[in-house]
């Protein structure tokens, strides 16, 4: 497992892809660790810093898919080239990779860590769900998926039989498991530290407390 570091990056581009945002940071000696983990990103001038999943890793860079809802999100949305951040990861546990018949299913937002995850499970079949179509164009990052648009769910559109590895908001992650009882999942709370300390994103799943953090965000439900 790579070690987290925290650098102070620059910023090389900033593209809006449908809702989306996708901000792109020179890597320097920052790991970009394994699918589904994840980075602090902290906006200048802003207090605490905002996780945010890898979303790519092309050569020399990381590749961040924000959705700007609030504050911080909309900060790190607005940067420009050259603009200097702090980035602090990789961070959690990511993906279990050893799958033999991968599906990515990603909801909204939460097909962010899944072009990274395709990328080292090489281009499997995904089904991802959006809210409308200008929120599908961000399917662009993954050639080939299956897209449907609500009200059709990505339930609705899963094939059976497959290792399920999935990303999205909680009422999506609670339906798959139900019809995929041994998916892995990516879930979501809000951090301030990323690293343990601040017990800010203790959740309960399944009857047990757990800090998201280093507990997650993937867990496999079975
Ligand atoms: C491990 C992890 C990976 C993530 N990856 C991404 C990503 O790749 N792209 C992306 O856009 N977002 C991602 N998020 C969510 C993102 O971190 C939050 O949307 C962001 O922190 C919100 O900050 P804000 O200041 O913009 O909005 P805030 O004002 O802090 O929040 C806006 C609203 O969203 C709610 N909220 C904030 N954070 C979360 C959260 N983590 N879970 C559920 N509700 C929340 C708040 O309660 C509030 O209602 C990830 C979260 C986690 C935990
Ligand atoms: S974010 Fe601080 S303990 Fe998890």
């Amino acid at each position: 497992m790579s070690r987290p570091r925290r650098e102070r990056r620059s910023v090389v581009a900033v593209e809006a892809i449908g809702a989306y945002v996708l901000v792109r940071v020179t890597r320097g000696s920052l790991d970009p660790g394994i699918p589904g983990q994840f980075f602090m990103l902290e906006a200048p001038g802003r207090v605490l810093p905002r996780p945010m999943s890898l979303c790519l890793a092309p050569r020399g860079e990381l590749a961040f898919l924000l959705d700007p809802i609030g504050p911080g999100t909309r900060a790190l949305a607005a940067l420009e080239p050259n603009d200097r951040l702090h980035v602090f990861g990789p961070l959690g546990n990511g993906f279990r990779l050893d799958v033999e018949r991968p599906l990515l299913v990603g909801g909204g937002i939460g097909i962010a860590p899944l072009p990274y995850l395709a990328e080292a499970l090489e281009q499997p079949p995904a089904v991802l769900g959006f809210r409308s179509e200008h929120h599908a164009e961000a399917a662009a990052l993954l050639p080939g998926a299956d897209v449907v648009i609500d009200p059709v769910l990505v339930t609705d559109a899963m094939p059976g039989g497959r290792d399920v590895l999935a990303c999205g908001p909680e009422p999506m992650l609670e339906a798959v498991r139900a019809i995929a009882p041994d998916a892995q999942l990516a879930w979501e709370a809000p951090m301030a530290c990323g690293y343990g300390a601040c017990y800010g994103c203790v959740v309960e799943i399944d009857g047990e407390l757990k800090r998201l953090c280093v507990e997650g965000p993937v867990l496999c439900s079975s």
